[in-house]
């Protein structure tokens, strides 16, 4: 936690659910959100945005996507851009994921590309950043990140970062406390040199294999503002446990 920022709990819903079963589980998370000591966000697949959004207006729950193109419009094909997003009800979008990276071959410019698009749009980017595991075995975990920060975010870079080891997404495992304190401090050391004051403000979240579990701790050290949840996200009861314990 960071003293004066609340915390945001995101879920990345991935590539799950059907329309029916997104509705579901949104009604779900919705139904438990009153009174819970974090924001909270879910980000469905792009099919389900509008839906989603419609069904959570006016409620304390927010949507967002899991990516958008650089472009506004165009040639672009299965692509959607930030402005559709925006349009659709979306407040924020998850960019730069490391599956994204790793699937599509995004590059920290492609990144940045994109979260100035969002911006543009006044869509609130998730700009995700993280080690793989070789790279940490390698001791370079913390210059990996400090690399993609510098080359992922724009000058006018103004929204959430999330920090997520690509070695503990999905995977069950976790970096200790003390690696997350002091990635999470490099993270916010980075952002108030090159933001200044509005860089103390910013959130910085943790993702990767965050449960019921693992919650508290994780969310109890500082410079870490909450979570994004891939895998317990899609359990409402989880997901809601997860923000209870931002408290
Ligand atoms: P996980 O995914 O919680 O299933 O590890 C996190 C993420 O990829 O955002």
């Amino acid at each position: 936690m960071t003293p004066g920022i609340r915390p945001l709990i995101a879920g990345n819903w991935k590539m799950h659910g059907t329309l029916r079963e997104a509705g579901a589980l949104a009604e779900a998370v919705r139904a438990g959100a009153a009174g819970l000591p974090a924001d909270l966000l879910v980000c469905p697949p792009f099919l389900h945005v509008p839906s989603l959004a419609a069904l959570l207006a006016g409620g304390p729950v927010a949507v967002g996507a899991q990516d958008c193109h650089a472009a506004t419009k165009g040639a672009h094909t299965g692509d959607v851009s930030a402005p559709m997003l925006r349009d659709a009800g979306a407040t924020h979008v998850i960019l730069g994921h490391s599956e994204r990276r790793a699937d599509h071959a995004e590059t920290d410019a492609v990144v940045r590309a994109k979260v100035q698009a969002a911006l543009a749009a006044g869509l609130i980017p998730v700009a995700c950043v993280g080690e793989t595991e070789a790279q940490r075995l390698g001791g370079e975990a913390e210059a990996v990140v400090r690399r993609q920060l510098a080359e992922s975010l724009p000058d006018d870079f103004a929204g959430i970062v999330a920090y997520e080891p690509v070695w503990a997404i999905g995977t069950g495992r976790t970096p200790t406390e003390a690696d997350i304190a002091a990635i999470h401090a490099t993270i916010r050391e980075t952002l108030v040199a090159r933001f200044g004051p509005a860089g103390q403000g910013m959130r910085i979240l943790y993702g990767g294999s965050m449960k019921p579990g693992n919650a508290k701790a994780i969310l109890a050290l500082p410079n870490v503002d909450g979570g994004l949840v891939g895998g317990a996200s899609l359990v409402s009861a989880d997901f809601l446990a997860i923000a209870a314990a931002a408290g």
